[in-house]
């Protein structure tokens, strides 16, 4: 099973600010590889942060982008994103019938659960208990091994200023409680950080990668300011089969260099 991981497109019509400046290029050229070089993969996904500032406009493009690939596409909301606007204009995206952004889908291996992670109001990630329903029942239906991917990581990460703004504590116990009593996640996806990274939390491997917008440094102790870096975007090529998941960061040049300004939040 081949499946891509897209995440963080940060879309916003260009022109928007010197720290938005190609993202649309940039997601361009993902989708260019994706179609050129894995059109083979079973599924993209798209782990939330579509636009930068939630607007018609910008949800429109990132429509107009992601209907390109030639590779089933799901997407998940961020902490950037609005759920009714994001739902409007992308068909992937599913309303759980309770507000929220998430739904599963069968693949050749296991099943895919797309959570949202998404706290209104704030950058912070949420899972509360009206969530925690929804996935207790999608675990317990789902068949073989388990592919969750989500916008926030259920655990600080050690980047100081993005710690920030991850899971609420409470929220990540009640996940992790879980995933442990269901045993059968075999790997956990997620966005936010715009760095990559991978480990192992709970016995459940992650994995994370760079952003199509400006990264996050490598800040173990910064708290108040989050330093961002103009290095190349990343999409993950994840290859998986009963003995092994292997997950492989390919690193795309967009022939434009991004500009070094501005701390976006994550
Ligand atoms: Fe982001």
């Amino acid at each position: 099973m081949k499946l891509i991981h897209l995440t963080d497109l940060h879309i916003a019509p260009e022109g928007t600010s010197k720290a938005l400046e190609g993202t649309v290029q940039r997601t361009r050229r993902a989708i260019d590889v994706i179609n050129t070089m894995h059109a083979d993969a079973e599924l993209c996904v798209v782990t939330g942060d579509i636009a930068y500032d939630p607007d018609e406009i910008a949800y429109d493009l990132a429509d107009e982008l992601l209907s390109q690939l030639e590779v089933p596409t799901v997407s998940l909301v961020g902490n950037h994103d609005d759920r009714a606007m994001a739902c409007a204009a992308l068909s992937s995206l599913r309303d759980d019938g309770h507000g929220f952004v998430q739904q599963t889908k069968a693949l050749s291996r296991g099943t895919a659960i797309f959570l949202d992670t998404k706290d209104e109001g704030t950058h912070a990630g949420a899972f509360c208990a009206t969530r925690q329903a929804w996935l207790e029942q999608q675990l317990a239906a789902s068949d073989g091994p388990v592919w969750l991917f989500l916008h926030h990581a259920p655990f600080a990460t050690g980047l100081a200023a993005m710690d920030t703004i991850g899971m609420k504590d409470a929220d990540a116990r009640a996940l992790a409680d879980l995933l442990r009593a269901h045993g059968r996640v075999e790997h956990l996806f997620f966005g936010h950080y715009h760095r990559p990274m991978s480990g192992v939390w709970n016995g459940i491997p992650f994995s994370s990668h760079r952003s199509m917008m400006l990264q996050c440094a490598l800040d173990f102790d910064t708290v108040a300011h989050l330093a961002v870096l103009a290095e190349e975007p990343q999409i993950a090529i994840v290859l998986a089969d009963d003995e092994r998941t292997i997950v492989h960061y390919h690193d795309f040049d967009t022939g434009h260099e991004p500009s070094s300004s501005g701390a976006p939040h994550g």
